[in-house]
């Protein structure tokens, strides 16, 4: 008896001690019948996949077909957050497509992933990924899925590839401004040290030339 009011005091001081929401369970629960209105609007539908519907509309889990397998770009739920839809909507790969057919993209390595139905690209160093296409390409069980992305050089630009200049070292930012940085005994002589390219696809300003200093 004295040992069971000892385990009820023990078990109720460890418990006032533990934070609040190491307690607190969070309950999700699948709305219980779709009912069409959802707060960010319709979700964006997934192929050969579907998607349950939680807290009224509010979040969503998706689920693909028998025979697929689910590739995520950072988990297999979305919530309504600030009006829009949180992150993206995965992929439902499946076996099927031969290896050679594969579209490949340039200077790039790929990662194999769902037994090689999912191949995700990366730019080799010195190259940056081009707006337009897909890193991502995937069998659909049929065909090969998603227009390729392009590496291209890191900086190349509607001007061309940013002139290089020999011991100096070129940084991209993001405006898209080029900065040249002589190496370490090399002094910039000739120009101001950064390009840019301009609407007209014109180089402005000038690289500039790195000689030694003595
Ligand atoms: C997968 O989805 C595509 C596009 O919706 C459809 O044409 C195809 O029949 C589906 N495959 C299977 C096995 O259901
Ligand atoms: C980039 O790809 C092109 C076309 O395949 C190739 O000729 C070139 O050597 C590649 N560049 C590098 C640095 O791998």
């Amino acid at each position: 008896m004295a040992l069971c009011w000892l385990l009820v005091i023990c078990g109720a001081l460890c418990l006032s001690t533990r934070p609040l929401s190491a307690t607190a369970q969070r309950v999700e629960q699948t709305d219980s019948e779709e009912d069409g209105r959802f707060p960010c609007g319709q979700p964006p539908s997934i192929e050969n996949g579907s998607y349950e519907t939680y807290n009224h509309g509010a979040s969503i889990a998706y689920l693909c077909d028998d025979g697929f397998m689910m590739y995520t770009f950072g988990g297999r739920k979305r919530h309504c957050q600030d009006g829009r839809w949180s992150g993206s909507t995965p992929i439902c790969s499946a076996g099927g497509c031969s290896e050679e057919d594969a579209p490949t993209v340039e200077n790039s390595s790929v990662q194999r992933f769902n037994g090689g139905t999912v191949r995700f690209h990366r730019c080799n160093a010195g190259f940056e990924r081009q707006w337009g296409g897909s890193m991502v390409i995937y069998c659909d069980g049929a065909r090969w899925r998603n227009e390729p992305g392009r590496c291209v050089g890191a900086f190349s630009s509607p001007c061309g590839q940013a002139p290089h200049v020999e011991n100096a070292r070129r940084t991209k930012h993001s405006n898209g401004l080029i900065t040249y940085t002589c190496e370490p005994g090399y002094r910039r002589r000739l120009g101001g040290g950064s390009i840019l390219c301009s609407a007209d696809e014109q180089w402005i300003g000038s690289p500039g030339v790195c000689t030694r200093l003595f």
